[in-house]
C-alpha cells in the first residue's frame, strides 16, 4: 500500500494546472490531488518561461505532494518526478528516453517533457506542486521549435494513448514516492543517474544567472545538484540553470 493515493480532477481549459493545484493546496487539500488539464492559458515552464498548452496536444498535469521530510530534500523531487516519467513512457508506449539535468525528458536530443516543481506555504505546512508538460502531438509546441523538440507521436511512431499514460505515471509516482521517503535520497539518485546521458562525463555548458561554465558532468550532490568538473580540475556544484551538452569535433561527446 502506497503512502499516496491520487485523486485526479480533469479540466478543459485553465489557465494553469500548476496554479489551480496550488489553489486548492491552500484551501486545504490533500497529498496526491493531481489536476489535468486539456488546455492551459498561461502554462509555466521554469526560469520564467511560457509553456505553451494548445488544447488536445499536450498532457498538462500537476500533483500536490506534502512530503513529511526536510525541506533539504525535496529537490530531488523534481528528478523523482523525471524518472517516473521515464518509467511511464518505458511502460505505456514503450519509448526510451534521456534525462538532461534536472529534469528534462529528451529524444534524440529534443525536448518532450518538462517539468516544474513550486513550493508554497499553507496552513497544513509547506507544500509542492509538481507539474508535467508533455507534447503528445507536433502541435504542442511552434514550428520553430522542430529542431529541439518533439512529441511523443513522433517520438513513439503512433498516437499516445493519454489515459493509458496517466494511469501508468500516478503508479509510477507513487512508487517513487514512496521510495523518496524510505529509502533516502539514494534510490531516486542512482535511478536519475542510471537513466541520464547527462549525470558522468559528459561535456556540458551551464548558464546560471550571473555566469556561463563549461566542464564535465561528475554526477550528483545527494540533493540532486549537478557536480561539474571544470578545466582546472574544480568540481562546481550548480543548483539552477540551464544545461546544453558541448559539441567537440562536430560530435556530441
Ligand atoms: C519546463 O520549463 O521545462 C517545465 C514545463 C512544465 C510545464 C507544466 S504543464 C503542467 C504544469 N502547469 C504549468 O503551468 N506548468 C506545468
Amino acid at each position: 500500500m502506497s503512502r499516496l493515493n491520487p485523486t485526479v480532477l480533469s479540466y478543459d481549459s485553465l489557465p494553469s494546472t500548476n496554479s489551480e493545484a496550488a489553489r486548492l493546496a491552500l484551501a486545504g487539500a490533500v497529498e496526491g490531488l493531481c489536476i489535468v488539464a486539456d488546455e492551459q492559458t498561461a502554462g509555466r515552464g521554469r526560469l520564467g518561461r511560457q509553456w505553451l498548452s494548445p488544447p488536445g496536444a499536450g498532457l498538462y498535469f500537476s500533483m500536490l505532494l506534502r512530503p513529511s521530510v526536510g525541506t533539504d530534500r525535496w529537490p530531488l523531487l523534481t528528478l523523482m518526478a523525471a524518472v517516473a516519467v521515464h518509467d511511464t513512457l518505458r511502460e505505456a508506449c514503450d519509448l526510451e528516453t534521456d534525462i538532461k539535468w534536472p529534469n528534462d525528458l529528451l529524444v534524440d536530443g529534443r525536448k518532450l517533457c518538462g517539468i516544474l516543481a513550486e513550493s508554497l506555504e499553507t496552513d497544513q505546512g509547506r507544500a509542492v506542486v509538481i507539474g508535467i508538460g508533455l507534447n503528445l502531438s507536433a502541435s504542442a509546441f511552434p514550428v520553430e521549435l522542430r529542431a529541439t523538440a518533439i512529441s511523443l507521436e513522433e517520438a513513439a511512431g503512433k498516437t499516445p494513448d493519454r489515459e493509458l499514460i496517466l494511469k501508468t505515471l500516478l503508479t509510477s509516482m507513487a512508487h517513487y514516492y514512496d521510495a523518496f521517503h524510505s529509502t533516502g535520497s539514494r534510490q531516486i539518485i542512482d535511478t536519475w543517474c542510471r537513466y541520464s546521458s547527462f549525470a558522468d562525463g559528459k561535456k556540458i555548458r551551464v548558464s546560471m544567472d550571473d555566469e556561463v561554465i563549461e566542464g564535465t558532468a561528475r554526477g550528483l550532490e545527494g540533493d540532486g545538484a549537478l557536480r561539474v568538473e571544470t578545466a582546472d580540475g574544480e568540481i562546481k556544484i550548480v543548483r539552477a540553470g540551464d544545461v546544453t551538452a558541448v559539441r567537440l569535433n562536430n560530435e556530441y561527446k
